[in-house]
């Protein structure tokens, strides 16, 4: 694999790739057929990977690509992949397989992949063989190279470009923002964390924060471009900071994001429980720009199970955070993480999981069945209950969360809550959120899609609330 590697020049900062945007842009126009070419880049994954794509689409115009949402139309497919659960890149792999009859048809179309999935040899290997019409894979640590890669792959041949973690985080890179109103800003990159089922720290690499001033340069330029909700991303916020020359914490950080003016909110994800401090929930609640909701993943109610996962907290400790919160933030939305049936893990393990939902009563969760992921410790783990069985387990959690979801939106109706609106939902009605994350819909006129309204809440239907704009 490194032979394939080997014709690529070494450069490390994104803007010494500028020759090969330059002359991207000619060859790119003329393998379209004379014509502006047509970029689509998909993104599978977290919100890590939709942040990622951001910055591909965002040097795809910097070649003089227009983008496309459509793969019957593109010139160039990329693939921006998610390898955290089975099923995830069983998708890809189906996807890509899709893309067959469409290379046939269109021979010029450029076939590439990209993400956490392509970090990993086996896959990488695996895409190598049975994809040909692939032209080019790159994993999360080679994104700044894209252009070159790019180049590469157009002008010469195949590439595989499984990058070393390098430590480094490359600032410059151009953003293609999706949203007009509603984005995301990466405050760090990679995990440390290594909870014993998850694939991140492999293919993400170590933790590393970016520089305050940085980050707070694209807030201010973000507001001023009339982004109403900012979230600050990091698979572990709260570790925000580590390693950096300024002396600063992700409450403060929080903090500092808040104190721009302009109309606008801040939230963050994720917060890994072990790190929350009593500090960054007051920073929560003193001050308004910053939403009353905390994304906290438990992945599961049982000690027993959390320390085979490594996830360094107890149910007691989780719990005693949650209630501190509880107490200082008003109308605080709790979400979380779920992993069910990780090997080892009972029935009665389970039913503490099922405990300790029914204790914090979250607004929503995301909940998953355990998928093994080759080369961490928790895939060579005995995992004796069978999938069907997960899956039932999975089902009578459902129900218990649909239950208090149901019970909270209903303490919801006859509240006015500031809302963001979002978008038309299919039933025509406006779908907005507020700021602890609860969709409300109601009637109004799509021109208010990108605004802050005030709504009170008038239905609650199950977890669906329907208002009236005030
Ligand atoms: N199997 C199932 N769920 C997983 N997650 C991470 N790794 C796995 C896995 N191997 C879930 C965790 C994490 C979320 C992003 O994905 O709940 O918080
Ligand atoms: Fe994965 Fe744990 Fe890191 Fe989250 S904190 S990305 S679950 S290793």
């Amino acid at each position: 694999m490194s032979e394939l590697n080997k014709n690529i020049s070494d450069f490390d900062e994104f803007q010494k790739q500028e020759q090969y945007i330059n002359a991207l842009q000619d060859i790119l126009y003329a393998r379209a057929g004379n014509k502006q070419p047509l970029a689509m880049v998909r993104t599978y994954g977290c919100q890590q990977n939709v942040a990622d794509s951001e910055k591909i689409k965002g040097m795809f115009e910097q070649m003089g690509c227009s983008l496309t949402d459509n793969e019957e139309d593109a010139d160039i497919i990329i693939f921006n992949t998610c390898a955290v659960r089975e099923h995830a890149e069983d998708r890809v792999f189906g996807n890509v397989g899709a893309l067959k009859p469409l290379k046939k048809k269109k021979p010029s179309l450029f076939i590439g992949l990209c993400g956490c999935m392509m970090e990993q040899e086996h896959i990488a290997e695996k895409i190598y063989k049975s994809y040909p019409y692939v032209s080019l894979v790159f994993g999360t640590h080679e994104i700044q190279r894209f252009p070159v890669l790019l180049y590469e792959a157009v002008t010469s041949k195949r590439i595989i470009a499984r990058g070393q973690d390098d430590g480094k985080i490359y600032e410059g890179i151009p953003i293609h923002r999706d949203g007009s109103f509603k984005g995301w800003l990466p405050i760090m990159y990679g995990c440390d964390n290594f909870c014993s089922y998850c694939i991140v720290p492999y293919v993400r690499g170590r933790e590393r924060s970016r520089k305050p001033d940085i980050i707070l340069n694209d807030a201010r330029e973000m507001v001023k471009a009339g982004f109403k909700d900012i979230t600050l991303l990091g698979q572990n916020v709260n570790s925000y900071g580590k390693g950096l020359d300024e002396d600063i914490d992700f409450a403060t950080l929080l903090k500092q994001v808040s104190d721009i003016d302009g109309d606008f909110r801040v939230r963050f994800m994720t917060s890994h429980p072990k790190d929350v401090s009593k500090k960054l929930i007051d920073t929560i609640a003193e001050n308004d720009k910053i939403c009353n909701h905390i994304h906290l993943p438990v992945q599961c109610g049982s000690d027993r199970i959390l320390k085979r996962m490594n996830r360094k907290y107890d149910t007691e400790k989780y719990l005693e955070i949650v209630d501190y919160a509880k107490s200082k933030i008003p109308d605080l939305s709790i979400t979380s993480d779920i992993i069910v049936g990780f090997p080892g893990e009972t029935y009665e393990d389970f039913q503490q999981t099922l405990d300790l939902i029914r204790k914090v009563e979250f607004t929503s969760l995301f909940t998953f069945i355990y998928s093994a992921r080759v080369g961490t410790p928790a895939a060579k783990m005995d995992d004796p209950v069978p999938y069907e069985e997960k899956a039932k387990w999975m089902s009578e959690l459902l129900k218990v969360q649909e239950e208090i979801a149901a019970k909270r939106c209903a303490a919801m109706v006859g509240k006015t809550y500031r809302v963001l609106v979002e978008e038309q939902a299919k039933n025509g009605m406006l779908s907005s959120r507020t700021a602890n994350n609860i969709i409300v819909e109601f009637d109004g006129s799509k021109d208010l899609i990108g605004t802050f309204c005030d709504v009170e809440v008038t239905q609650a239907r199950n977890w669906i609330l329907r208002g009236k704009k005030l």
